[in-house]
């Protein structure tokens, strides 16, 4: 491939030093790196060890400072609450830097942790932006994982303070979020010394005064609060992740080489420019949210929208084109499954016509693979070119993609395109053999990494490694599974590990059989991922009941669903599950996971060598119903 992404790209990887440093150039440091890449204690790799920075100046005072004090920054639209709420640039500072003032009158300074459990109102992002001005690390915590999971987040990042807010509000109804935060709270070991709660109209919380302290009068006392040097190195916050078991990652993300990072791919891949209104629909819980709603977009100086809705139902299928149009939209990421709905519930764009879109350029779609179906679709009714890009929560930006701004290459339907400048990606074999062109293997990074994916997992070095570097040495795994064509086009097909996405979010199937094991009536189980027409996938649990159990079926498989809803969270969509009376195993007692998912979804299947009793393969059919 010949052209100006070619020449890019190859520049990325020859000199990778020189084309950070350059990037780098483009924000403030209070102290300049000693170097751009210490790469001395392989296979931990640090971008510009020795600069000092603060991600919040980056972000708000120096467009305050450099000429955008009055452009927007941040457009809150919530069609869930009715409320539209607009922040200039010196707004929004002035509403952190307060922010700022109120945690460190609760005793938050640099290297604190402090956890967010908040829906998506402008105050998430204002209490993330307040911990990076202090140089804490905050935590943010989706509204829809269960107390247990919250608490064990909260024993591993032990925050001194927590920021909450009295709900969340979905489109089945309010969810008041104090009760799971109590319940987290209680479950957990380490307690925060506070918890700062913002009091939304639609639910009222019930506060501890030896504990809580309402969001205003945290506000009342304090004084604005100035940005704080940190390290480049430094880390800005964990957001922790589904791994392969019930304990979730903790994945890091530093200072400086993450903002480099950031405001390079929002010209680069995204092709905006300053001044740009960016929409990111996704939560702040998630990866997207973080990097893409909160710091890309205002690292950039573009006007980013916080939306609280749904693609569908709040109150319409025609939601995204209103606010495209209202806000002069450029950019739109969203995930597949929003398109997938907004398509099944206006398949011929009818909504479409009542909006003028005519400010919209491109659509950036992610989270999941992108059925061609569901691209297609969406370029026949915006009319704009449709992007597919692959990324991680471990990655924190795009390692592949079709980069619109530096050169559009042509749309090859099922390939998230090819590799982002700074991403090595490779595909091996087993043994670590390179795979040709078209061959199926492990997608893999070849370290270093570049800047802005994680340095490390919080306080689990060894997890980090063990994870992610061990098996092929030299190199990040990322657990999918893949191939690279003969134009660099990459192709992700699948996971390597038991990582599902149910509707762009990430879920640890091996986290729900965890929770269905405690079951008193249930001696084993296993969880598969099985196709589901809107979510992409969708969890199914397998029940073997121990001996001697004769009670209704049906109540045991409502109590295990429920269990999941309670222990991990509604999130999980966990809603099927199937009592069978044994499951399919190899003679090493490995459960053919794989196999049961393709009966599940009426693929195609070969009866595996290794099985040790195929019978049970037809039991499985038939307890699905596709005998
Ligand atoms: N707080 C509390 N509960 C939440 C929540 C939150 N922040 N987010 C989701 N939930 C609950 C929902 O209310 C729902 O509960 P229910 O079982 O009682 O109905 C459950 O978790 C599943 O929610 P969701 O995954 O949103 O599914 P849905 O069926 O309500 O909606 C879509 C389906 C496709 C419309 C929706 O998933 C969507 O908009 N997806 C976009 C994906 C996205 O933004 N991904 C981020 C990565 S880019
Ligand atoms: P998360 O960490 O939640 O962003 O999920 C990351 C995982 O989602 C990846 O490892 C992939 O399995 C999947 N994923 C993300 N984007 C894509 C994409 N464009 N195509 C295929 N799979 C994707």
């Amino acid at each position: 491939m010949a052209g100006r992404y070619a020449e890019v790209y190859a520049r990325s990887l020859e000199d990778p030093e020189a084309f950070w440093a350059e990037a780098a150039g483009a924000l403030d440091w209070y102290k300049k790196w000693d170097r751009v890449l210490d790469d001395s204690n392989p296979p931990f790799y640090r971008w510009f060890p020795g600069g000092e920075v603060n991600t919040c100046h980056n972000a708000l005072d120096r467009h305050v400072e450099g000429g955008r004090a009055d452009q927007l920054a941040l457009i809150y639209d919530s069609p869930i609450t009715g409320a539209v709420r607009k922040f200039t640039y010196r707004e929004l500072r002035d509403e952190v830097a307060l922010f700022a003032g109120a945690l460190k009158n609760q005793g938050v300074g640099k290297g604190d942790r402090v956890l967010l459990y908040m829906p998506m109102v402008p105050e998430a992002a204002v209490a993330m932006l307040a911990c990076a001005r202090l140089g804490a690390v905050h935590s943010v915590v989706f509204g829809g994982f269960a107390p247990k999971e919250l608490a064990t987040r909260v024993d591993d990042a032990k925050p001194r303070v927590i920021v909450s807010a009295s709900c969340g509000v979905e489109p089945s109804g309010v969810i008041p979020y104090k009760p799971l935060l109590d319940e987290a709270i209680r479950l957990s070991d380490a307690k925060p010394d506070k918890c700062i709660i913002l009091q939304r109209p639609q639910v009222e919380a019930p506060l501890d005064p030896a504990r809580d302290i309402e969001w205003n009068e945290a506000l009342s006392g304090a004084e604005p609060a100035a940005c704080v040097p940190v390290a480049a190195t430094d880390p800005l916050y964990i957001l922790y992740t589904s791994g392969t078991t019930g304990v979730p990652k903790g994945v890091v993300r530093d200072n400086g080489g993450h903002m480099v990072a950031l405001q390079w791919s929002m010209k680069n891949v995204y092709g905006v420019d300053p001044g740009d209104v960016y929409w990111a629909a996704s939560d702040v819980g998630w990866v997207v949210g973080h990097s893409y709603i909160v710091y890309a977009p205002l690292l950039h100086g573009c006007t980013s929208i916080l939306f609280e809705g749904k693609p569908v139902g709040t109150p319409d299928a025609g939601v995204f084109w209103r606010i495209i149009s209202d806000h002069g939209v450029r950019v739109l990421f969203t995930a597949p499954t929003a398109f997938r709905a907004i398509k099944r519930d206006d398949p011929e764009g009818e909504l479409l016509k009542k909006y003028d879109l005519s400010c919209f350029e491109t659509l950036f779609l992610a989270g999941e693979r992108s059925d061609p179906d569901t691209i297609q679709w969406a370029e026949r009714q915006l009319k704009v070119p449709v992007i597919d890009h692959w990324w991680q929560t471990e990655t924190g930006w795009p390692i592949s993609a079709n980069c619109m701004g530096i050169e559009p290459l042509p749309v090859k339907y099922g390939s998230p395109s090819v590799a982002v400048p700074g991403w090595d990606v490779r595909v091996l074999g087993p043994g670590g053999a390179p795979a040709k062109a078209g061959e199926m293997g492990a997608l893999v990074i070849k370290l270093p990494l570049p800047p802005g994916s994680l340095p490390t997992l919080w306080n689990a070095d060894d997890r980090y490694i063990e994870s992610y570097l061990t098996e092929f040495p030299g190199y990040y795994l990322t657990s999918d599974a893949g191939y690279i064509d003969e134009d660099g086009y990459i192709y992700v097909m699948s996971r390597t590990d038991d990582i599902i996405n149910v509707a762009g979010h990430r879920l640890s199937t091996g986290g729900m059989e965890e929770v269905l094991a405690a079951h008193p009536d249930v001696a084993e189980c296993a969880v598969i991922g099985v196709h589901d027409k809107l979510k992409g996938q969708a969890p199914m649990g397998f029940l073997v009941l121990k001996a001697g159990v004769d009670r209704d079926l049906g109540e045991i498989v409502s109590e295990a669903v429920l269990m999941v809803r309670e222990k991990i969270g509604p999130v999980a969509a966990f809603k099927q599950a199937y009592v069978v009376a044994r499951l399919p195993k190899t003679r090493s007692g490995k459960i053919l996971r794989g196999t049961m998912s393709k009966i599940a979804d009426g693929e195609p299947y070969n009866t595996p060598a290794t099985i040790d009793d195929p019978a049970i393969l037809e039991e499985i059919k038939e307890a699905l119903g596709k005998g």
